[in-house]
């Protein structure tokens, strides 16, 4: 029997083309598993008012263990047009499945890797004052605390009377007192302080299991008081326990700045929710983008593995695919990484660095021209053909280690 069961959940677009791909990487480090399908997405929400069904909530219960594509969301009005006509005005509304998933598992941690590649021509660079370039190595790896802060979904346009009476009790709500309700907009920012413990201490483990110099907590406590405040002192506490790892405090509109000018100098860093969101998809972006960038969303029982990136609707059609499955299948190895397989984990993205320093077999992303159906003539690598390559690698990296398990 195998060992491990897998719900897997294409969901919408390219997802459907990633995550096939992911699984024959597996097949062939010989991850023993069942995958079962689970239905979440666009068409669940347009078919049954509800893009996370119940079905899918309880498979991923049962089983603990998920890989996830991605999903198409559109505003709330396009999501009213395509709902089936016969559950419309019957109270039904979007919400995105994969916050919900995080929120409903409590999936508190969100972990982002972006680590580069050696020879990936999407990799940062940097001007030497003398001429010349250089590329430094970066390795970040961003723990964002996932199911609450500026996403945890308190909102209203409008608020109602009790909320507009909570608000006017604060001095600061003074300028916003004669804004009509329908001109106001109001999202709630929840911290609390077992979820920010949590996540940076998360963080800290982390840091501490793989040799990572410094943990950086990424807010903005000179403005957001209350809630990076909260978040600042919890690095803070948590830092007590962890005394060889120093505790950097950075500010996110700095840190955004800082990036580019320093990245190789940041360890692991930990941030709520919306600017986790942000500094991951900043540091990917200096070690390939979307299409290298991987994540997974853990929770005490459940876990599931995503790529960062989205359903990109229009490649979803192209015959062959062109997207990149390297962030779907690094998702996968943290996926490894999660259930103990650390070694198969380690092979994988061997395989992966091997590919991208030959630099034979590259996507369109990695070639800097743009998608689209004519990429393939232009020298791109089709979606499996990335695999192909990575699965040929594998043979190679199998073979080395045989020959180092033998010495
Ligand atoms: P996207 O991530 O789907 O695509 C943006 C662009 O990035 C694409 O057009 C493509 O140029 C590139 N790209 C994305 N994945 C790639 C890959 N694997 N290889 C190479 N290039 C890749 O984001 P977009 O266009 O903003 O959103 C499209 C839909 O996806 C929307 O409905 C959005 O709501 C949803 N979305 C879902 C996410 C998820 O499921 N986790 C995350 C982000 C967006
Ligand atoms: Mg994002």
């Amino acid at each position: 029997m195998a060992r491990h069961s897998v719900v897997t959940m294409p969901g919408d677009g390219i997802g459907n083309q990633v995550l096939p791909e992911a699984i024959r990487v597996l097949n062939a480090v010989g991850f023993e598993a069942n995958y079962i399908h689970a239905d979440i997405g666009w068409e669940c929400w347009c078919k049954e008012g509800n893009a996370l069904p119940e079905r899918t909530i309880g498979l991923l219960a049962k089983h603990k263990l998920g890989l996830f594509g991605a999903i198409t969301s559109k505003p709330k009005k396009d999501a009213e047009a395509e709902l089936n006509p016969e559950l419309r005005s019957k109270g039904y509304s979007y919400f995105s499945p994969i916050v919900t998933m995080r929120q409903r598992f409590g999936l508190d941690i969100c972990m982002r890797p972006c680590i580069g590649f050696p020879g990936n021509p999407l990799n940062f660079i940097r001007k030497r004052p003398n001429g010349g370039f250089e590329e430094p190595q970066v390795n970040v790896v961003v723990f964002r605390q996932n199911t609450e802060g500026l996403y945890a979904g308190v909102e209203w346009t409008n608020p109602p009377a009790n909320v507009r009476t909570a608000l006017e009790s604060h001095p600061k709500f003074k300028p916003f007192a004669n804004v009509k309700g329908e001109d106001m907009a109001i999202s709630v920012r929840v911290i609390t302080r077992d979820a920010a413990i949590l996540i940076a201490r998360a963080a800290f483990e982390y840091a501490k299991k793989f040799g990572y110099k410094s943990v950086t907590i990424c807010e903005k406590p000179n403005v957001l008081r209350e809630t990076s405040g909260m978040m600042e002192e919890a690095a803070k506490q948590v830092a007590k326990n962890y005394p060889g790892i120093p505790l950097w405090s950075t500010n996110i509109d700095a840190q955004t700045m800082w990036l580019t000018k320093n990245p190789e100098d940041y360890g692991v860093i930990v941030a709520s929710n919306l600017f986790g969101d942000v500094i991951s998809d900043a540091f990917a972006g200096l070690v390939g983008g979307l299409g290298f960038a991987a994540s997974g969303n853990i929770g005490s029982e459940v876990a599931v593995f995503e790529p960062t990136h989205g359903s990109a609707p229009k490649y979803a059609e192209l015959n062959p695919p062109i997207v990149n499955p390297i962030a779907m299948i690094l998702s996968a190895a943290m996926m490894l990484d999660h259930v103990g397989e650390t070694e198969k984990a380690c092979q994988i993205r061997a395989a992966i660095a091997h590919v991208v320093k030959e630099g034979k077999v590259r996507t369109y992303d990695m070639m800097r021209i743009s998608g689209g159906a004519n990429a393939i003539s232009q020298g791109a690598a089709s979606t499996t053909q990335m695999t192909d390559a990575v699965l040929c690698a594998l043979e190679g990296v199998g073979a080395k280690m045989m020959v180092a398990v033998s010495r």
